[in-house]
């Protein structure tokens, strides 16, 4: 890995490393102009981004014939990946798993600490550090923010390193959901995604899905952004933040019904109830920052309607025949965008286009 000098010596101390910005610590996690490891949406530029959905679309039309299949499931059949799942999911894991085997990995599994030697006191990164002795690729999910980062970090001062793809990070990244809901969009939209608006919908403020597509926009032209939630979960200033420097329009409404007949795509959101320390979550009328089917009339034309899932009642079921819901499309896209930033990590993308 080329590294600066300036950054092998961020590099030496964590809390100094972690508190630094995150485009200077970019190169530390890049090699040979490629990601090495994902850990957040910033990573994501337009470049990559497209050349991921390039690869994306033509994994899923040479593996329609067995040849095409035979051909990219040989392709990492070398390698092995661990899936570190010690938080709940269900399609994060079940694509990575699945875009794993595309690809040919051999995949372990370990989804709770109670099954693993942490339940004997090893620490996190101890474990992790275990992981890395017998495979080439770590994706994990973990509930304490930055965790996922230091692994990354620590790995990287190792002498066997190996790759770290984030599946989501305490409430703070889910970078790959952001490559996805991209993804959709791009599709959704014939690849014209500059000038689009884009509405976002619920628990903005512990919504780690909703942080991470945010950071995506700066990739694109002329987006407008809507924020809609309860007062007491908006989103965050440190996003807020990021788009006005980026100079990316938004506004904050509590006011659903005012943004929706004029969205290009409307990205709702669940309650993110694990996150209460009081039982917060209870205290909110959420029903206004509900879709519901008579909404669909509103709606333009070819507005999209996403979902990061799993849904409570944000969708009501009967919109899912529109053909504007997207969201079961959206979380397929995740298995081949997946497959194809694992691809990209290990320098076989060139080989599938
Ligand atoms: N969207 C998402 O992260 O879903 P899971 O929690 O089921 O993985």
């Amino acid at each position: 890995m080329e590294r600066t000098r300036e950054m092998t010596s961020i590099g030496a101390d964590w809390d100094k490393f972690y508190s630094a910005e995150i485009s200077s610590k970019t190169p530390f996690f890049s090699r040979d102009g490629r990601l090495y490891d994902c850990l957040f949406a910033q990573q994501l530029n337009r470049e990559l981004l497209e050349r991921l959905f390039k690869t994306a679309g033509d994994l899923r039309e040479i593996t329609q014939k067995k040849e095409g299949a035979d051909f990219v499931s040989s392709l990492l059949s070398h390698k092995r990946g661990m899936l570190y799942f010690v938080q709940p999911s269900t399609r994060t894991f079940l694509s990575f798993l699945n875009a794993c085997h595309i690809l040919g990995i051999k995949t372990s599994e370990i989804r709770d600490t109670s099954t693993s030697s942490e339940v004997k006191g090893e620490t996190p990164e101890d474990t992790v550090r275990t992981f890395s002795s017998y495979v080439d690729l770590i994706i994990m999910r973990h509930p304490a923010p930055g965790f996922v980062e230091k692994t990354a970090w620590l790995m990287n001062r190792t002498g066997r390193p190996v790759p770290i793809i984030n599946g989501g990070s305490g409430k703070d990244q889910h970078p790959t959901q952001a490559l996805l809901d991209m993804y959709t969009l791009y599709r959704s939209f014939n690849g014209s995604v500059d000038g689009r608006k884009i509405v976002m919908v619920g628990d903005l403020k512990r919504g780690r899905t909703v942080r991470s597509l945010s950071y995506l926009m700066k990739n694109y032209k002329n987006i407008s952004l809507a924020f809609v939630s309860p007062k007491e979960f908006k989103m965050e200033p440190d996003i807020l933040e990021f788009l006005n420097k980026h100079s990316i329009s938004f506004i904050e409404t509590e006011d659903f019904g005012s943004v929706m007949g004029d969205a290009d795509a409307i990205y709702m959101t669940r309650i993110q109830d694990e996150h209460d320390k009081t039982g917060e979550s209870k205290k909110v009328d959420y029903s206004p920052f509900y879709f519901k089917k008579e909404h669909l009339k509103i709606l333009k034309k070819n507005c999209v309607i996403m979902h990061p899932l799993p849904r409570r009642h944000e969708i009501e079921p009967a919109v899912d025949e529109d053909p504007r819901a997207m969201y079961w499309r959206q979380e397929r896209n995740g298995m081949w965008a997946r497959a194809a930033l694992i691809a990209h990590i290990f320098g076989v993308d060139s080989k599938i286009r």
